[in-house]
This record gives structure tokens, C-alpha cells and sequence, in this order.
């Protein structure tokens, strides 16, 4: 038990932190038909962003596996603090963990409210857990948008 303690908190030393670099490109929010109720409206949001990141730094002896994740931060209209994963990616080798990604979100990204009119601007941030051999998860942050960014008036689909 002592020397997997030993072990699990060597992992923290070693750990060095990550840069990256997050950019927003453009955010489009369409509103389309919610999939269970064909009568009943919600607005879809799409991300498009660019990832730089140089995740090696994380990669040790006790480092199995990356979750890394991008995280959409917002207030909603009630007030209530949203935190929305929208993309994500595993990283299980350190020839793997520098990332270069332009994209859009992987996932659905709407508000329960079904709208994003009045919804104060986001902040966005890309971050990780480091999944051990040995020990606890770890997390943290590799890069984040500077400034909050709004979400556009909704169009409607084409
Ligand atoms: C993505 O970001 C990197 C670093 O900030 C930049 O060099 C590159 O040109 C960007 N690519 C796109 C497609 O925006
Ligand atoms: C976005 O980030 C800014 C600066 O860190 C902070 O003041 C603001 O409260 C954040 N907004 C949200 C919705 O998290």
C-alpha cells in the first residue's frame, strides 16, 4: 500500500503542465426540430474551432491514457452555471499527444431552455484527465478562449 502511495504521488511530480492554444473560428446557431417532438423547436449550436496543443509533457511511465476535452461555459438565462463537453478525444501515446485539430463539435451542443437567445457569452476551455496505472485521476487545463464569445441570433436551416 505504501509504495503504491509512493508510486501515485511521484506521477503528481512529474507532471509538468501543458500548452495549448484554443481558437473559436465561428459559432452558427440553427434552429432545427427537436428529434422526439416534431412540433417543438431548439436551437442547435455549431463550434468551430482550432486546437494546437503539445500534450507529451503528461506522458510518463504511470500515464495509461489522456482524456482530452472541449468544454463550453456558460450562464443560462436562470442564472445557472452550464458546463457542456462538445468535443473530445483519447490520447494513448505520447506519439499522439501533440494535437492539431480544426474543427466543429463532435457532439449535440443546445441549452435546455431550447435557445441561446439571451444567453450571456461563453467561454470555452480544453482540458484533460490523466488516467494512471497506479493512483488517482488527475486533471487540468491545457488552453482557453481569452474572451467570452457570444452566441449569434438564430438562423433558421436551409
Ligand atoms: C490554428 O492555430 C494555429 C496556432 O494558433 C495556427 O498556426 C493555424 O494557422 C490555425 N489554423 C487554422 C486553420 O485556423
Ligand atoms: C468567462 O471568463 C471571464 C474571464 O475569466 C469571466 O469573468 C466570466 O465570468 C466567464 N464567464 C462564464 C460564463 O463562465
Amino acid at each position: 500500500m505504501a509504495l503504491l502511495a509512493a508510486i501515485a504521488l511521484s506521477s503528481f511530480v512529474l507532471m509538468s503542465s501543458p500548452t495549448g492554444d484554443l481558437a473559436i473560428s465561428s459559432i452558427k446557431v440553427v434552429s432545427s426540430n427537436a428529434r422526439r417532438y416534431p412540433n417543438k423547436k431548439q436551437d442547435l449550436a455549431f463550434v468551430h474551432f482550432n486546437i494546437t496543443a503539445d500534450l507529451t509533457p503528461l506522458f510518463h511511465w504511470n500515464t495509461k491514457q489522456l482524456f482530452l476535452y472541449l468544454e463550453a461555459e456558460y450562464t443560462n438565462s436562470q442564472g445557472v452555471k452550464n458546463e457542456v463537453v462538445i468535443w473530445d478525444r483519447i490520447v494513448r501515446r505520447k506519439e499522439d499527444a501533440f494535437i492539431k485539430f480544426v474543427g466543429k463539435n463532435k457532439y449535440m451542443f443546445r441549452d435546455p431552455s431550447s435557445s441561446f437567445r439571451n444567453i450571456p457569452p461563453a467561454n470555452y476551455s480544453l482540458k484533460y484527465n490523466v488516467m494512471p496505472y497506479v493512483g488517482v485521476l488527475t486533471y487540468g487545463e491545457a488552453a482557453r478562449t481569452s474572451e467570452a464569445i457570444s452566441f449569434p441570433p438564430t438562423q433558421s436551416r436551409l
